[in-house]
């Protein structure tokens, strides 16, 4: 049976990303100046899935409909449904029984694998089981769902977060199901966390004789949690995406690989060095914009150095010799002044390393 109906969520409050979480939900966290969501939505349509559930939560529900609004532009056909507390991903997906027809793709709006869905949705469609799920063989599984192999190697269950891993062998946040998994998403109990884990689901399936297939993933795998996710998530898809595409107006200034300007946006008395990207409508003037580095739309950075970092739309950057490994907020303006004092108007959780 072809999957042609997927399910993306994006509930959930993200205390992980705090400052930024607070004001953009973390499925809208611009990578490579797309939000990561755009991506997701993307892949799906991609491997030929047509009807998009999207869950949200209450207090993202609106930036999301905003950006997503009816799924015609990503080729798809959204549908929202609100998750109204964050109860856990098999809670979340009980909100959809009886709406999603056939087999299904859920896809975490925050993780992004490599390579995309359709490979792993014609291999779900050939194997012909109850459910499928990716594992990636990671350093520290502590963080996530962990398989547990039997001794002849074969798959013989998950654990959520185990403080002491039965495996490297991680959940990634992409998995098909057929229907039947709602029957298991009845039977849960909250875990220590007091979520619905859709990995409780999965081993209780796994223990009644369901067929549960796995593929391992072979590239990357972002799960956009922390600070330094998001970083590094940019930085793999400027890596993988950015083609040199100069549609503004450059003067006087060396742009070097891999580099988009877009639309509206001006280069000017400035050295930009891919991959990065310069959103529309930007301004970078007298300044050095590096590797691995977006520019969001409307941004200025002048007589600036800005390396490896996130700018989000509107920003403004002035005078920092050197501003690396950072993320700057929508319309927050960062700028060096003469002296010592230092003048801030940093709002919760900001974090300032000076
Ligand atoms: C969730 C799942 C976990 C999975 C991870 C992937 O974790 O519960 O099994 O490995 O996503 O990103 P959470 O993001 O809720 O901590």
């Amino acid at each position: 049976m072809v999957t042609t109906e997927g399910v993306v969520l994006a509930g959930g409050y993200a205390t992980r990303l705090r400052p930024t979480s607070l004001s953009v939900s973390k499925h809208l966290v611009p990578l490579a100046n797309k939000p990561v969501i755009g991506w997701v939505l993307e892949q799906l349509a991609a491997a030929g899935v047509k009807r998009i559930h999207i869950v949200v939560g209450p207090h993202s529900r609106e930036q999301i409909e905003e950006y997503v609004g009816d799924g015609s532009r990503f080729g798809v056909s959204a549908e929202y449904a609100v998750q109204e507390r964050p109860l856990g991903i098999a809670h979340a997906l009980s909100l959809l029984e009886g709406r999603v027809e056939g087999s299904f793709v859920v896809y975490l709006g925050d993780n992004l694998v490599h390579g995309g869905v359709a490979r792993y949705a014609r291999r779900f469609e050939e194997a012909g089981a109850d459910a499928m799920v990716l594992l990636k063989e990671v350093e520290d599984p502590t963080r996530f769902g962990v398989a547990v192999f039997n001794g002849g190697g074969r798959l013989a269950g998950f654990v959520e977060k185990p403080k002491k891993p039965p495996s490297r062998y991680a959940l990634v946040g992409l998995y098909f199901f057929t229907p039947a998994v709602f029957d298991y998403i009845k039977r849960l109990r909250p875990s220590w966390r007091g979520e619905y884990e859709i990995t409780d689901a999965l081993d209780l399936m796994i223990k009644d004789g369901r067929r549960v297939e796995y593929a391992v993933h072979e590239g990357w795998w972002i799960d956009v949690g922390k600070k330094d996710d998001v970083l590094e998530a940019n930085a793999l898809l400027l890596d993988e995406h950015a083609r040199r595409d100069i549609r503004g107006v450059v003067e006087n200034s060396k742009v070097e690989g891999r580099v988009v300007v877009e639309e509206g946006a001006v280069v000017r008395n400035s050295v930009v060095r891919g991959p990065a990207v310069i959103g529309r409508g930007a301004v970078v003037e007298d300044s050095f914009v590096g590797p691995y580095t977006s520019v969001g739309d409307g941004c200025v950075v002048r007589r600036s150095a800005v390396e490896h970092s996130v700018l989000m739309e509107g920003c403004v950057v002035e005078g920092v010799a050197r501003l690396e490994e950072s993320i700057i907020g929508r319309k927050a303006r960062v700028a060096a002044r003469d002296g010592r004092a230092v003048r801030l108007h940093i709002s919760d959780y900001s974090v300032v390393e000076i």
